[in-house]
């Protein structure tokens, strides 16, 4: 086994309810699960920020799956690496929602306080995960 991590920006395509975002982690936990992927979704309104780890083959078949997602457009990826281990083993999908705990993170890792995932550095998106899974509960 490959492990592998991908991370990503998309823009989403229209307002999704909080139900939308619901239905799309629901699907992702159990799809994940199936498959031994694990990562992170941080959502802020505007724009999708995800990491995903796992097996090199089966993370690039749900990244081309989730490219072709109507809910969002301009999906780039940010960075994409070999690693030795995973850093979101606890979720199989964790979801991070802007807050008043995320905001002052997303103004650490970028320019200015108007988060845009597409102007900072792969690395920077990581370490910006990294930071956000401080506030999470462990959970599948
Ligand atoms: C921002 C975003 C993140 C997603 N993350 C995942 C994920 O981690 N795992 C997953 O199975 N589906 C995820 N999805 C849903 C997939 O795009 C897709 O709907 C799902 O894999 C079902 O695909 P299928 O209908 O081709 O089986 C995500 C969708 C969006 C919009």
């Amino acid at each position: 086994m490959n492990l592998i991590r991908l991370v990503y920006a998309s823009t989403v395509s229209e307002p999704l309810k909080h139900s939308d975002i619901e239905q799309i982690i629901h699907a992702a936990q159990t799809h994940n699960v199936e498959q031994g992927i694990t990562g992170m979704l941080y959502f802020n309104n505007n724009y999708f920020l995800q990491c995903l780890e796992g097996d090199r083959e089966k993370v690039n078949a749900l990244y081309n799956s989730i490219v072709k997602d109507a809910r969002h457009h301009n999906v780039v990826i940010l960075s994409y690496q070999e690693i030795n281990s995973r850093d979101f083993q606890n979720w199989s999908m964790g979801y991070i929602p802007i807050s008043s705990a995320t905001k002052p993170l997303a103004l650490k890792f970028s320019s200015n306080h108007e988060f845009d995932p597409y102007r900072i550095t792969g690395h920077s998106a990581y370490l910006l995960l990294l930071e956000m899974k401080k506030n999470l509960p462990t959970a599948w």
